[in-house]
């Protein structure tokens, strides 16, 4: 039998060496082409001497499918958990007891980790070499994983050889996860095919390890992090920070946002650190983890009821929750549009209750496909609203699907289905669109009229599909939101006039149009003896009402509820149009000349103004106000943003968003919602997402932390 070759034993060590720096230094060192050439010349060389063939080949990572479940397997020292801690005090009492048991009075190290949201497996080394790889089980016992922990590619299947002599025998712990971009994929890919999807990235790691073909588990995109180690013969550590790097030195994978803290109050600062960098970190975390760093030490103090007392879980509140979906309704807004509305078990996420969850429109509900007496994973980031991010399907008896509905379900009027299109005239040759079109007739007549181009006509939807109930000023709901959204704190601001409150009075015909709030002050008598009301209340409406009358031009137009104008395009009509009734009079052509409007917010205005019962309505209300607008009334005024377009995102603490907003505003800032390359300067407050990014792309300025405050202020 012939020996393997100096030449082919050298090909598997580069191929080794490629992985290495591909999955564990995320740092590739020649293109995918290459690393396959190498791939193919290693296949073929052992093809042609299948007796070379050892099991620690790169080649070798898919095995056969076992006949039948994994076989079990004892671990070789128990699998511990972690005793958890859910705020700061509950750190501190950990480090207390630490140091009581120690006897120490002085702060001691800890070695500190993100806690991976993964599922923990146990990986056996021998002199180097992976021999097994086996799940948490009980702690106790294990299912044996080998063949599927060998397809994972950050797993080494023989350790680097380094100054660090291997151990005898060695249990490598540690988490196999999913990046978040490649759940997001996988489950994509999962619902084009109509499978299944996975509820979370720890779901899919898990489920992934637990496939009979390794085949399956190969295709998915798992990745590995040690974080400590179990039996270990033939290897001594000192400490964990020696640990991790003689770990990295053998070419396993290592969190790169481990670190040492030589204090608790420095575990406290790197859990803040880590939690508000939890969204730009790639994979998810559910907390940190803090461990004694000394080795001495942790075995000093040992462990109780399964955990060690050396180290503890520092939890972030949950963000994401699992409850069973109750209902579907159709709400409508004040647009008159039908909103799909989840109704579900009340469920904490990241400590809030949430009962109700929207759907957006309808791609979203035929996506999703929510149906009553599913599971549904609910989603919180912050401050932002809960979203429904996937449906766990009920096993038997599953509900109907969500029927749209054809009438509305508040005042049953007929609703209309709208898809919103746009044509535009692709020129074959330069392969690029060249011209666009709101109708098809008009693209066609261009087609023809160009017959010269080889042209085509490509359709694209603008629009996610809407349904719209055509009740109008007939459906209580529209009129309900509709006054809702006058009196709101960022329209009119008039306090005391709540749901219920609006609700009887529209009901009882005391409003019925905008003006009509202006002359509740006739009504004292009668609003006093109403249920919910009493004197002091009603002396407050009146006050409240009255306050509201003198209002800013940008505020009465964001008021009165034309579809599409927000409180930033308001803004800008006002600062173009200086009067309601230059406002009101704008054509089509003077609208879509405006920064930030399109021919459609201009149509929705020309919409609005042309109907007859809203000119009536809006002159009644202009009887009862006094408009004012101090940008225009004081054109010499150069304030100190004038003419700056700035844009805020993430956490401003101690001012809210709508303060920071409200003051660039007032000193003369255009704010925006989004970066462009017109934008002068990004505020990025904590947790600050793309847009940190994308500014950083542009060479927009920002403005960070401590600068803030000087910014808005100095
Ligand atoms: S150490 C003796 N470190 O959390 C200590 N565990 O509740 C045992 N986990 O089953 C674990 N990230 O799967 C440790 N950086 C980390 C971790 C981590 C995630 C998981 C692990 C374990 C569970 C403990």
């Amino acid at each position: 039998m012939s020996k393997p070759t100096q030449n082919y034993i050298l090909l598997q060590e580069t191929i080794r060496s490629h992985d290495y720096n591909y999955y564990i230094l995320d740092d590739p060192s020649i293109s995918d082409s290459e690393y396959d050439n190498l791939f193919t010349e290693l296949k073929k060389i052992e093809s042609e001497n299948p007796n070379w063939i050892t099991s620690q080949s790169p080649s070798q990572r898919v095995g056969i499918k076992p006949e039948s479940d994994f076989a079990t397997f004892k671990h070789l020292k128990q699998m511990l958990s972690l005793a958890n801690a859910f705020n700061e005090e509950d750190l501190i009492s950990f480090n207390d007891r630490v140091l009581k048991n120690l006897d120490i009075s002085d702060h001691i190290e800890y070695f500190c980790e993100p806690k991976m949201d993964g599922a923990a497996v146990s990986l056996s080394y021998e002199n180097g070499i992976l021999i097994r790889g086996v799940t948490r089980g009980d702690g106790t016992i294990g299912e044996d994983i080998t063949s599927n922990i060998r397809t994972i590619r950050s797993i080494p299947l023989t350790l680097k050889k380094s100054k660090h002599s291997f151990a005898d025998l060695i249990e490598v712990r540690g988490e196999i996860f999913i990046k978040k971009h490649e759940f997001e994929l996988l489950n994509q890919q999962a619902r084009e095919k109509g499978e299944k999807v996975f509820a979370n990235p720890r779901n899919a790691a898990a489920g992934s390890l637990r496939q009979l073909d390794p085949a399956i588990t190969s295709e998915r995109p798992l990745a590995f992090f040690a974080h400590g180690i179990g039996l270990c013969s033939g290897k001594e550590f000192t400490n964990l920070q020696e640990m991790f790097s003689v770990f990295s030195s053998w070419g396993l994978p290592v969190n790169k946002f481990n670190k040492v803290a030589t204090s608790i109050k420095e575990c406290l600062k790197y859990f803040q650190e880590v939690e508000s960098s939890r969204k730009k970190i790639p994979f998810e975390i559910d907390g940190v983890v803090f461990k004694v760093n000394q080795i001495a030490l942790q075995n000093m103090l040992g462990e109780i009821a399964r955990s060690p007392r050396w180290a503890i879980a520092h939890k972030f509140p949950a963000e994401e929750a699992l409850t069973e979906i109750k209902n579907i309704e159709f709400q409508v807004g004040r647009t008159g549009i039908l909103t799909p509305v989840a109704k579900l078990k009340t469920v904490n996420v990241g400590g809030v209750n949430v009962s109700n969850c929207t759907l957006h429109n309808i791609d979203e509900l035929k996506r999703l496909d929510p149906r009553v007496g599913d599971g549904a994973v609910i989603k919180r980031a912050g401050d932002v609203i809960p979203k429904m991010i996937n449906v766990i399907p009920k096993k038997s008896k599953r509900s109907l699907q969500v029927q749209i509905p054809r009438k509305c379900p508040s005042c049953d009027s007929e609703v209309a289905f709208g898809l919103q299109l746009e044509w535009s005239a692709f020129d074959r040759v330069k392969s690029k669109a060249i011209k666009k079109f709101s109708s098809i007739y008009e693209a066609e007549k261009y087609v023809k009229d160009n017959s010269s181009l080889d042209l085509e006509i490509l359709e694209t939807r603008l629009d996610t599909p809407f349904i719209k109930c055509l009740g109008d000023n007939e459906c209580p709901e529209i009129i309900q939101g509709k006054f809702t959204h006058f009196v709101s704190r960022k329209a009119m601001d008039i306090d005391g006039l709540g749901q219920e409150i609006l609700s009887t009075l529209i009901k009882q015909g005391f409003i019925r149009e905008f003006a009509d709030i202006y002359m509740l002050k006739k009504y004292r008598s009668e609003l006093e003896s109403m249920e919910r009301f009493g004197k002091k209340s009603v002396e407050n409406l009146i006050n409240s009402i009255d306050r509201s009358a003198t209002v800013e031009l940008y505020k009465l137009i964001f008021s009165i509820g034309i579809e599409e104008v927000g409180e930033t395009t308001a803004r800008n009509l006002a600062d173009h149009f200086g009067s309601f009734n230059a406002f009101q009079l704008a054509k089509f052509e003077d609208l879509i000349l405006i920064s930030d409007i399109g021919p459609r917010v201009a149509s929705k205005i020309i919409d609005y103004f042309k109907k007859s019962e809203n000119q009536i309505s809006l002159q009644k209300l202009m009887g009862c106000l006094k408009i004012i607008d101090p940008a225009h009334n004081d054109p010499q005024n150069i304030m100190k943003f004038s003419g700056q377009q700035i844009a805020i995102t993430g956490k401003i603490e101690p001012m809210s968003r709508d303060e920071v907003k409200n003051l660039l505003i007032t000193q003369g800032a255009k704010v925006t919602s989004s970066i462009s390359n017109k934008t002068d300067y990004l505020i990025a407050g904590e947790n600050a997402g793309s847009k940190l990014d994308k500014a950083e792309a542009l060479g927009v300025k920002i403005i960070q932390n401590e600068e803030i405050n000087s910014f808005l202020n100095d």
